[in-house]
């Protein structure tokens, strides 16, 4: 029985640890900030647009939860831009490209994973009226 409460615990705790991310405590004034910051910083705005207009690579305003089609190992996918979507074209651009842009490359990030949670959040509150 005790061994239980010990391991019920530790699986709490490791919960708990999973879910630090920091931007999970930030408010959405916060999130434009930094995500804003961060989207010079990387370079984004060279390529990504966040008024609709493109430039080398597709505006980011306004894509949250929409339906993109892509293409993965040669097949075209129709797959939603949740966050995990967003998350995994930004680590892993290589992993499915935007089908209307297969000819042009994103260049791989080299970033921690906390500061792509900020520019997840950050393009999802710019698709949010204020
Ligand atoms: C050299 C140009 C370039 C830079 C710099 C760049 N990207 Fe991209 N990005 C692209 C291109 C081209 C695509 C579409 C092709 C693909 O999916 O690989 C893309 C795709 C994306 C997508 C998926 C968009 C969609 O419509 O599904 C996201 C999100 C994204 N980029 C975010 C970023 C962020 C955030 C940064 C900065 C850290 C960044 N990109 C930097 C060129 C760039």
């Amino acid at each position: 029985m005790k061994k239980n409460y010990v391991l019920i615990i530790y699986l709490l705790l490791l919960l708990i640890s999973c879910n630090k991310s920091p931007v999970k405590n930030m408010d959405k004034q916060e999130i434009l900030k930094q995500g804003s910051q961060l989207f010079a910083k990387y370079g984004c705005a060279v390529c990504h647009s966040l008024e609709g207009k493109k430039v080398y690579g597709p505006p980011l305003n306004g894509i949250y939860m929409k339906e993109i089609t892509v293409l993965r190992k040669g097949k075209e996918f129709k797959v939603v831009a949740d966050r995990k979507y967003l998350k995994k074209s930004i680590l892993q651009p290589r992993f499915e490209k935007v089908l209307e842009f297969k000819n042009t490359e994103m260049p791989i990030a080299t970033f921690p994973e906390e500061e792509a949670d900020i520019l997840v959040e950050y393009i999802i509150a710019l698709g949010e009226k204020n």
